[in-house]
């Protein structure tokens, strides 16, 4: 079944074509922004209008003309310069509302056609330790996984993680030496970072280690199998350290989805060699590189994607146009989706231009860059510790709990421990991760503990709060809510709202699922949760005579149902009672 919005865009841009605008004009329909413009609103006119210098309001008028929408609508009205608002018909609402109700779904729809969708995210360097820069990407792919396996795609998870480069050179020359002095790596490895930083001092200041350190790069890659061995050791340790991470974040990444950029290794002189064969390669400074128009600069020069070093080392941008050709050929994806910084902008841009010249990305699969900004502390400056060091994750998560910890008891001191602890750290990592989601990703964010925390305003607090003092009012009535049965009835315009939102649900999972923008759903919950606060004001539940009260129970039930699914689709728990 087609989400209303979606037929409403698709019957009034019919009817503003049908009214003289060119084909394929859109009708741009959203949720009203305010009560009064009805239930949804149409702001594709006024462009449209100017397009053909037409007056904005005889042209709604015209598209009113050809318009039908009597079994949906009740109203259908121009506002201002040319606004056409529609108000939903009550009978339509009451009907799409109970189906919800009965749906296992919630009135989400499966996807008509299922496609198979690769995501790459999270993706840390395995020298060093998961920091914060590791964390919108894992978080925000993360939400989008789930929101698309809820659609019915078949996600592929694929954590192009960094286990490959000169770093690891040195870190394995460490390994040895600590070894050769009698120490054992393994335990010293529990604490990646200051590894990483003891080796590092060490390849900076001795001239003999950074000797054996670049040695052992080219041991390292050309198969030497006592390296090999110490690289794997060191892998397998730093993935474990991942996974904790995961694990305490509530990630559905696992050690099976690791996709590393070794695993490329083998393809990459194949790759060159095909670059090659298609006539894309040219050399420059003894360099491997491809030239494409799209590239060209103001002056008329073409900025290169380098593919080989003329030392013959194979480049970042390689091991990604290998990527595309497993992920988009053999794997036969139809979207690939990119997780990634926005500062790698240009390099996916560059990688996605000669995956389509060299034909590893047919145009049926969908190449996608969903970029995000930096994560800023208070000053506004990339987020380090107090010192300026990079501020490790685990730490951060466990700062997270710790301090949803001491709030959880000031406002519910009756929790037991134990359970204080439960409602701390499902609150503590929902805080982190909704703080990333709930903000438009392209931006930069401002990390702040007090605002991710609080229990007022678009945060997991509040989210969380709402979701238990709803279900508390269950308990209190002592009702079993998976027997309550019934048909919802609105009556009162604080129902009719709620009510209009949660059929919304189903067309707010789906533009995230289409777009990867998870702050769409993050509002939608809070403004979910403002309704049903308005309703409870405004409306008795348990006071109310039997019919009334069965039919708002089920308002209820319905709103937790919907922000318990939605936070999860984020990957947020919740909690009962809290
Ligand atoms: N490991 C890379 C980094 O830390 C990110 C990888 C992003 N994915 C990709 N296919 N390039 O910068």
């Amino acid at each position: 079944m087609m989400a209303i919005r979606e037929q409403l865009e698709a019957s009034i841009g019919a009817a503003l074509v049908a009214a003289g605008a060119p084909d394929g004009s859109k009708a741009l329909v959203g949720a009203a922004t305010r009560p009064e413009f009805g239930d949804y609103q149409a702001n594709g006119v006024m462009a449209v209008a100017k397009q053909l210098k037409k007056n904005p309001r005889e042209l709604a008028a015209a598209v009113l003309e050809s318009l039908d929408l009597s079994d949906v609508a009740e109203s259908v009205d121009i506002a201002g310069p040319g606004f056409i608002n529609v108000k939903l018909k009550s009978t339509w609402l009451d009907a799409r509302l109970n189906d919800a109700l009965a749906d296992e779904r919630l009135g989400v729809p499966q996807a008509e056609s299922a496609q198979k969708i690769v995501i790459d995210y999270s993706h840390p360097n395995l020298a060093k330790e998961m920091h914060v820069g590791h964390l919108r990407t894992t978080i925000i792919g993360d939400a989008i996984a789930r929101v698309l396996e809820f659609c019915g795609h078949e996600v592929i998870r694929h954590n192009h993680v960094g286990d490959w480069g000169t770093q690891f050179g040195m870190l394995i020359a460490y390994m040895d030496r600590l070894e050769a002095e009698g120490e054992d790596p393994s335990s010293e490895l529990a604490d990646l970072e200051a590894f990483y930083q003891s080796a590092r001092r060490l390849f900076d200041g001795d001239e003999a280690f950074a000797n054996t350190a670049r040695e052992y790069v080219v041991r390292l890659q050309s198969g030497d199998a006592h390296v090999r061995g110490m690289w794997q050791r060191f892998i397998d340790e730093s993935l474990r350290h991942c996974q904790e991470v995961y694990d305490a974040l509530g990630v559905t990444l696992r050690r099976e989805d690791v996709r590393a950029e070794s695993d490329y290794n083998d393809d990459l002189s194949r790759v060159i060699d095909d670059l090659r064969t298609k006539g894309l390669l040219r050399e420059s400074d003894g360099a491997q590189c491809v030239f494409l128009e799209e590239f060209k600069g103001k002056e008329g020069e073409i900025t290169p994607v380098i593919v080989q070093k003329s030392d013959g080392a194979y480049l970042y941008a390689t091991t990604d146009l290998s990527a595309v050709r497993y992920r988009a050929g053999q794997l036969d994806a139809d979207r690939v989706l990119y997780i990634v910084d926005a500062r790698q902008m240009l390099h996916l841009r560059q990688v996605f231009a000669v995956s389509r010249a060299a034909g590893y990305a047919p145009e049926s699969c969908s190449l996608e860059h969903h970029a995000f900004g930096t994560m800023l502390g208070d000053d506004g400056k990339p987020f380090k510790t107090r010192t300026g060091g990079t501020v490790k994750l685990m730490d951060l998560l466990r700062e997270a709990q710790e301090r949803a910890f001491a709030l959880v008891g000031e406002k519910n001191p009756e929790l037991s421990v134990e359970e204080r602890r439960e409602v701390a750290r499902v609150v503590g990592i929902g805080s982190v991760k909704y703080a990333d989601l709930s903000l438009n990703r392209t931006t930069d964010y401002i990390f702040n503990w007090d605002k991710m925390l609080s229990f007022e305003g678009n945060t997991a607090p509040y989210l969380q709060y709402s979701y238990a003092r709803v279900k508390s009012i269950f308990r209190r009535a002592e009702i079993d809510e998976s027997k309550l049965g019934g048909r919802i009835e609105i009556a009162e315009q604080a129902e009719r709202a709620l009510a209009v939102k949660i059929v919304q649900f189903g067309e707010v999972v789906d533009a995230v699922a289409r777009e990867c923008y998870p702050n769409a759903l993050c509002n939608y919950l809070y403004e979910l949760a403002e309704l049903y606060m308005k309703f409870y004001e405004h409306c008795p539940v348990l006071k109310s005579e039997e019919r009334v009260r069965a039919s708002r129970l089920l308002l209820c039930k319905m709103t937790a149902r919907i922000i318990e699914s939605g936070v999860g689709l984020l990957g947020i728990s919740t909690v009962e009672r809290m």
